[in-house]
């Protein structure tokens, strides 16, 4: 048996505005309104109003997440929600006790709280007014709500997260299109990359004002980190796949870890006219206030080779002027969703954290298989009987588990996600929980894959 740490945490990941629903929501966030104004852009029409129903079923879905082996459970708080006037940082009484009954409830069934404070969701008011994280005034209205978030729930959440995803946030609102607002900047990417590593800083300024080195405390950060792998050996690709690197995971990584930025993406980026505004306070700033903790979202690789030079320029600045994307002969894929599967990086991600962030403690924040039509596996109970997931998960944990043998500092594997959910780029198309959510009746029904991860949280490992 392939056995884990003993402190090993078993756990699932999902966040607010893909679960919850906008029940009672006095503000949208970026992607209530986006819904309201273009619902057929989502996949089938369906929007992020009902979600999984967590704001109405919290109760008996954290029940039957727990009976799924989900023994710690991250998710987050929606921003949109919790307050009241952005300026002021009053909060909405209804959505404290909203978060207090979630909280309670994951205790009372023995889950462990993990919670997350910007899962995407910018109030769609600040992204209006000051195009949300273009702008350094909302990193302090930002760090304002985290504070309310440790005053209000930080007696029983021990493990906070500043941020989900920040590239992503640059890669769907400010270069791909996939994220409200929609633009193509590359400049203004760049800035907003800088502002996110500042708002997380002032975040952890603040926790740490609230509890200093309370060892039983912790505040990271959720960075999904896609490992560049160059298509050859040669001078061109080897260079396309270090700024890859760089862009697409140091960018994050070092701030929040050793507190700079890698002096290459610096210098790359002064030198094409484009890097971010700062002052040395700021910097002193994110140097002092480094994380605890690092949530990893793992998926996919990120592969690439030199870029075809002619159809690229300056003038129009965009990160991938270094580098295209590479289709490896031979790749496996998960069709459904066009991501590569190559469980080898993660072992990869294990060894670099290792060696060059310090042996930081963390945990794999989300990793999953997203599979459409999932009714094609189900019995006549409902039952779906999705041994692609089972195989998938055992994969990659077998070499995160590699990786811990060779002295990583890791301590949970969360899968994404509990019980399927919503989310802005497919809604409903490709499922990737345990529990099966049938979304016209919202019965939930536990899939193989969660009998299988409830044995293996219970025995801390599994058969190989
Ligand atoms: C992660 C995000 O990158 O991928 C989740 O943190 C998201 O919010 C998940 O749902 C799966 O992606 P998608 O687009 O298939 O839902």
């Amino acid at each position: 048996m392939l056995k884990f740490p003993s402190d090993f945490a078993w756990g699932a990941a999902t966040s607010g505005p893909q679960s919850e629903g906008t029940f009672k929501k006095k503000h949208q966030n970026v992607f209530d309104y986006w819904y309201a104004n273009d619902p057929d852009k989502f996949y089938d029409g369906v929007g992020p109003d009902t979600a999984s129903n967590f704001f109405n079923d919290y109760k008996e879905d954290l029940a039957l997440m727990r009976k799924a082996g989900i023994k710690s459970l991250r998710t987050s708080i929606q921003w949109s929600r919790l307050i009241d006037d952005f300026e002021k940082c009053t909060v909405n009484q209804d959505a404290v006790d909203f978060y207090n009954n979630v909280i309670n409830a994951m205790l009372e069934n023995g889950i462990e709280p993990y919670m997350n404070l910007c899962h995407f969701d910018m109030p769609v008011e600040l992204q209006h007014k000051y195009g949300g994280f273009e702008s350094k005034h909302v990193t302090d209205l930002y760090a304002g709500f985290a504070e309310q978030c440790f005053k209000l729930f930080g007696d029983r959440v021990k493990n906070w997260f500043t941020f989900n995803e920040p590239k992503v946030i640059l890669d769907g609102a400010y270069l791909y299109q996939f994220h409200y607002p929609l633009k193509v900047d590359g400049p203004l990417s760049v800035q907003v990359a800088y502002n996110i590593n500042l708002a997380s800083a002032k975040t952890i300024e603040r926790f740490r004002k609230l509890y200093g080195n309370d060892d039983d405390k912790r505040i990271g950060i959720i960075l999904n980190l896609t490992p560049a792998y160059s298509a050859s050996d040669s001078k061109e690709d080897k260079e396309a796949a270090e700024f890859a690197e760089l862009w697409a995971n140091k960018m994050f990584l070092d701030p929040a870890i050793l507190g700079c930025y890698p002096e290459k993406l610096v210098e790359i980026l002064k030198r094409d006219g484009v890097l971010w505004d700062y002052t040395q306070e700021e910097l002193d700033l994110i140097a002092k206030e480094t994380i605890d903790v690092l949530g990893v979202n793992y998926y996919h690789p990120f592969r690439v080779k030199a870029p075809e030079v002619s159809s690229k320029s300056l003038q129009d600045w965009m990160p991938d002027i270094y580098f295209d994307e590479y289709e490896m002969p031979g790749r496996v894929m998960n069709v459904d969703k066009g991501w590569e599967i190559f469980p080898e990086a993660l072992y990869d991600i294990a060894i670099n954290v290792r060696d060059n962030y310090k042996n930081i403690p963390w945990f794999v924040s989300e990793n999953g298989m997203g599979v459409s039509r999932e009714e094609r596996f189900m019995d006549e109970n409902g039952v779906v009987h999705d041994d692609y997931r089972i195989n998938f998960m055992k994969n990659h944990l077998k070499e995160l588990h590699r990786g811990i043998e060779e002295g990583s500092n890791c301590h949970g594997y969360f899968v994404w996600t509990g019980i399927d959910c919503w989310s802005w780029m497919n809604a409903y198309r490709n499922r990737y929980g345990l529990i099966r959510d049938d979304i016209h009746t919202q019965i939930k029904t536990i899939k193989d894959s969660g009998r299988w991860f409830k044995e293996t949280s219970d025995n801390n490992g599994f058969e190989e």
